[in-house]
């Protein structure tokens, strides 16, 4: 069995349109009993079989920790990725059966913090839905910062406001509002932790003006699962199990690894956990290195590769799997 990866039979309970990006989905457990506890800020991974093609996508989980009774998710269409978003707006229906594995926290509050800066963008709001409801409940002090393209996609934002009131800030980018970041880190009490969860320029823009700001990196936090990209088609051989699969257009080089019935190791299936880190033996070719786990150096290296969301072209590539 892969690494933090124990199954959970699930049933549709509902399925809810947002906005026209965001659909959100409730899953109840199949034999009626409460759902594994969770803190703010985990993710789950979502199996779609779709007929011959399997899809496993991670998503935060979104519902209150305090309330196990079902497990929300949002999911955000992409018309251009490899399908598993429309495969969920447009295949999922309420009652559908669907596996998904346990809770995991790569993203987790540090309750020894004063003070709780959260900066989300876009549909970076999910985990913070769960964070800032577990903050609420324990009497957690934190402010959030909330950056949408407009109006009509700021998911959540209402009811976020309704919650938790004055301690949530929402900007607009179409009316050039902006997060004054450099004031809120110049004025937070010693103690205060960092979040961030958005897009990659958000987050690297966050990270580098706390770092510029004398912020040490462990009271700095941030989520970036990267989307497996789909990309031309490519062979390997596994040399420890002796197989060749073909990695096809729109399959992560792991999907091929488990379709062809090895069982590697993986956590958050968005390169950034290091769990499913594969050693090269030989290649003739190029890598197409997508996750976060890798250093500069080790990309350059072409030693290791992260098969949940890196890729391949060239002639021949061997793997220690
Ligand atoms: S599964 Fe987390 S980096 Fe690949």
């Amino acid at each position: 069995m892969s690494t933090g990866t124990t199954k959970l039979d699930v049933e549709v309970a509902d399925v809810v349109i947002v906005n026209d990006l965001v659909k959100r989905f409730h899953f109840r457990r199949r034999d009626g009993g409460l759902l594994p506890t969770f803190s703010g800020g985990a993710h789950v991974v979502v199996e779609m079989r779709d007929g011959e093609t399997s899809r496993l996508n991670p998503y935060s989980l979104m519902s209150s920790p305090l309330d196990t009774s079902e497990y929300t998710i949002s999911v955000r269409r992409d018309d251009s990725g490899r399908g598993g978003s429309l495969f969920m707006h447009n295949r999922v229906r309420p009652g559908d059966a669907m596996v998904i594995s346990y809770p995991v926290n790569l993203f987790s509050l540090d309750l020894r913090a004063r003070k709780h800066l959260l900066i989300a963008g876009g549909i970076g709001i999910t985990p913070f839905m769960a964070q800032t409801a577990q903050l609420a409940g324990q009497a957690g002090n934190f402010e959030l910062h909330y950056s949408v393209r407009t109006a009509a996609l700021a998911t959540y934002a209402d009811l976020l406001r309704q919650r938790h009131g004055r301690r949530v800030h929402l900007y607009h980018d179409d009316r050039g509002e902006l997060i004054a970041l450099d004031r809120l880190l110049a004025t937070q009490p010693l103690g205060t932790h960092l979040y961030i969860c958005g897009p990659k320029g958000m987050i690297e823009w966050a990270r580098g003006r706390a770092a510029q700001a004398g912020w040490p990196a462990e009271a700095v936090h941030f989520e970036h699962f990267a989307a497996p990209q789909p990309g031309l088609p490519f062979d390997v051989t596994l040399a420890v199990s002796g197989k060749r699969i073909r990695v096809g257009e729109q399959q992560s080089l792991l999907e091929a690894i488990e379709a062809a019935g090895v069982d590697p190791p993986y956590l958050c299936r968005g390169g950034v956990c290091g769990q499913c880190e594969t050693n090269v033996i030989s290649c003739d070719g190029r890598f197409l290195h997508n996750d976060h786990w890798l250093t500069e150096e080790e990309h350059g290296s072409g030693a290791k590769i992260m098969p949940c969301v890196s890729r391949f072209e060239g002639r021949s590539l061997v793997l220690e799997r």
